[in-house]
């Protein structure tokens, strides 16, 4: 088993450090092969994403992913910008399928953004489209005649770009509760519209499940009012990046919410993929061992189920981090003062 680790830019270095740790306590034969990846690799190689980063992906069973984003970077050409190198990674690798589970930890409640007894309800897992949508249409800032600049970025799904993620967000439904919710602006887009037909076309596969649709602009107020009412909630990429960043504050913090990036093609364990937090560099706080690691180890747990098929490690390693939680380990971000890798250590310790 071979992966590649990418640390990346502001405090993915230090997370990425302390999921190591956890890797190494397993004792598991998997060979690590480290990568410059964001702001770093451009400051060292003169691209975000350089060739042999990107090589070692490609040849490793899955890529463990720190974070990217460097406002030194902010001003760059945009192909040149740090986010490009993430961008470039689930396009270069094919990973369409972003799972993004949102569920509540025991006892942690309190650290919910929403009243603890609406907070107690959430286990949803967003399915969000990653290869599509405006994140990858024609765009540009043009000027029009009468010399007006316009920016413009094309939003569009093929059918059958929306048919493989309707499979993997039915399969996923099935392996849960069996409620899928289909979000969409088909009041409104065209795009949408399309979305929701292929929806409803291979629903008619998987009998067991029973869908719905939601318009992104409820789904995001039903979100916060009652988050319960979810199970496995399949959106495009432009809503799924929305409605995440909000279902992690629900939970409490982002910084515990990981992602699982899938494509179609198989290791000999699992499903090759790509696993980061769904938070990103923070670099206000970067260099300063105050980051909290535990969507970063989280991502490693996604990481050893999907890509490598060792779900009991996978397990152990997620009731470490909820054991962890329920003893009190708090990082800044949920209004505790553990550090990096305090955390870290903590989560050691349970394992
Ligand atoms: C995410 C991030 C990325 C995205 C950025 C860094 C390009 O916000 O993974 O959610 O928009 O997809
Ligand atoms: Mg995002």
């Amino acid at each position: 088993m071979k992966i590649a680790c990418l640390a990346g830019d502001g405090i993915g270095p230090e997370i990425m450090a302390e999921a190591l740790k956890v890797l190494d306590a397993l004792g598991l034969e998997i060979e690590v092969a480290h990568a410059d990846v964001g702001g770093a690799a451009y400051k060292a190689h003169g691209h975000p994403l350089p060739p042999e980063t990107l090589e070692l992906c490609k040849a490793s069973d899955a890529v463990l992913f720190g974070a990217v984003g460097d406002p030194d970077c902010d001003n760059l050409e945009r192909h040149l910008r740090p986010e490009q190198a993430i961008l470039g990674l689930r396009q270069a690798l094919t990973l369409f399928a972003n799972l993004r589970p949102a569920t509540m930890f025991p006892g942690m409640e309190d650290l919910s953004a929403l009243r603890p007894e609406v907070a107690r309800e959430i286990d949803l897992l967003i399915v969000r489209e990653l290869n599509g949508d405006v994140y990858f249409g024609e765009k540009a800032i043009r000027q029009l005649d009468d010399g007006r600049r316009q920016g413009f970025d094309l939003m569009s799904y093929a059918e059958d770009e929306v048919r493989r993620i309707a499979h993997v967000a039915f399969r996923a439904a099935q392996g849960r509760g069996k409620r899928l919710c289909s979000v969409d602006k088909a009041n409104v887009l065209e795009t949408s519209q399309l979305w929701r037909d292929v929806m409803v076309e291979t629903a008619a596969g998987y009998p067991d499940v029973e869908l719905s649709h939601m318009y992104v602009d409820n789904a995001a107020m039903q979100l916060v009012r009652n988050p319960g009412q979810f199970d496995v909630v399949v959106t495009g990429n432009l809503f799924g990046d929305i409605l995440s960043d909000q279902a992690s504050m629900c939970v409490g913090s982002i910084g515990l919410l990981a992602s699982a990036s899938l494509g179609e093609d198989q290791t000999e364990y699992g499903t090759k993929g790509l696993y980061e937090p769904i938070h990103g560099s923070a670099p206000d706080i970067a260099g300063q061992g105050k980051a909290n690691p535990m969507a970063m180890i989280l991502s490693l747990a996604m990481l050893l189920r999907h890509s490598l098929g060792l779900e009991a490690e996978a397990a152990r390693v997620e009731a470490a981090v909820a054991k962890a939680l329920e003893d009190g380990i708090k990082g800044g971000d949920l209004g505790g003062s553990a550090g990096t890798s305090e955390v870290g250590d903590a989560v050691l310790a349970r394992l």
